[in-house]
C-alpha cells in the first residue's frame, strides 16, 4: 500500500548538497504548517521555529555545527530552527521538538523538497556543545532549548541509506529476546575502541564511526 503519506515517509532521505534555488513563501509556509500541526505533550506546543534566510548568519550556524554534514546548513537555501521552553512542558519538551521536525521534514518531501535533520540538542546542556553556540548565534533566551537544526532546499543528490529488515524489529504482543544481529550500517572506526578509552559524552563523539 502507498498512499502520499506513506510515499513521503518512505522517499524521505536526508540531503547534503542542495541547490541554491530558493524555497518560495508558499512551500514555506506549508512546512511551517506542518510542524504546527504536530502532536506535543498535553497540546503545550511549546515550540519556535525560527527560519534562517540569512546567508552570514547560516555560515556561523555551519561553523559552529561540529557534524560530518555540516555543509547542508550553509548550502540550503534555508534552515529551520526548532526550539522549545521546557517551562511550557518539562517532561516531553525532546519529543515534541521532534515530533514538529519530523513533521516539517515529512512535509518538505512530500512538495519536492528535502531536508536533514541536524540533532544539535545536547542533553547535558554543555557549555561548549553545538547547542549554545547555535543559541547564541540565533539570540535564543537561555531557558529555550534547541532540539534541531532542518536545512531546506531542492537536493543535488540524495543518500540512500537503507533500514533493518521489519523481522527484526516486530514483536508480537511481548519483547522477544533475541539474539542480537551485526550492525547494519557501515563501521568505519569499531566502537568499542572509542568505548574503552572513555564513555562517549555525546553523539558527535560517536558520528565519524557511524558514517
Ligand atoms: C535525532 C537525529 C539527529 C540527527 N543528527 C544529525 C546530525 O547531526 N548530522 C547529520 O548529518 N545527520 C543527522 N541526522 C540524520 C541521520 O543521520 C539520518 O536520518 C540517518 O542516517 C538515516 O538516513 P536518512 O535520513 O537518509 O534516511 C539526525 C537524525 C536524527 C533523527
Amino acid at each position: 500500500m502507498l498512499n502520499p503519506v506513506l510515499k513521503a515517509i518512505r522517499d524521505r532521505r536526508s540531503t547534503v548538497n542542495f541547490k541554491s534555488t530558493p524555497v518560495t513563501d508558499e512551500n514555506l509556509n506549508a512546512i511551517l504548517e506542518a510542524g504546527r500541526w504536530a502532536p506535543s505533550w498535553t497540546n503545550t506546543q511549546p515550540w519556535r521555529f525560527i527560519v534562517v534566510r540569512d546567508e552570514k548568519i547560516k555560515e556561523k550556524m555551519s561553523n559552529a555545527v561540529s557534524t560530518f554534514f555540516k555543509i547542508s546548513v550553509k548550502e540550503a537555501p534555508l534552515c529551520i530552527a526548532v526550539c522549545v521552553n521546557p517551562e511550557e512542558d518539562p517532561f516531553h519538551f525532546v519529543e515534541d521538538g521532534t515530533t514538529a521536525t519530523q513533521n516539517m521534514a515529512l512535509a518538505a518531501q512530500s512538495i519536492g523538497l528535502s531536508t536533514n535533520w541536524i540533532g544539535v540538542f545536547s542533553i547535558r546542556d554543555e557549555k561548549n556543545s553545538t547547542e549554545r553556540k547555535v543559541k547564541e548565534i540565533l539570540k535564543i533566551p537561555k531557558k529555550w532549548r534547541l532540539i534541531s537544526i532542518l536545512p531546506v532546499g531542492i537536493p543535488i543528490s540524495k543518500q540512500r541509506k537503507k533500514r533493518k529488515d521489519l523481522s527484526e524489529l516486530f514483536d508480537l504482543n511481548m519483547f522477544e529476546v533475541r539474539e542480537e544481529k551485526a550492525k547494519s550500517v557501515k563501521i568505519e572506526k569499531p566502537l568499542d575502541a572509542i568505548k574503552k578509552t572513555h564513555v562517549p559524552r555525546s553523539a558527535r563523539e560517536l558520528e565519524p564511526a557511524l558514517v
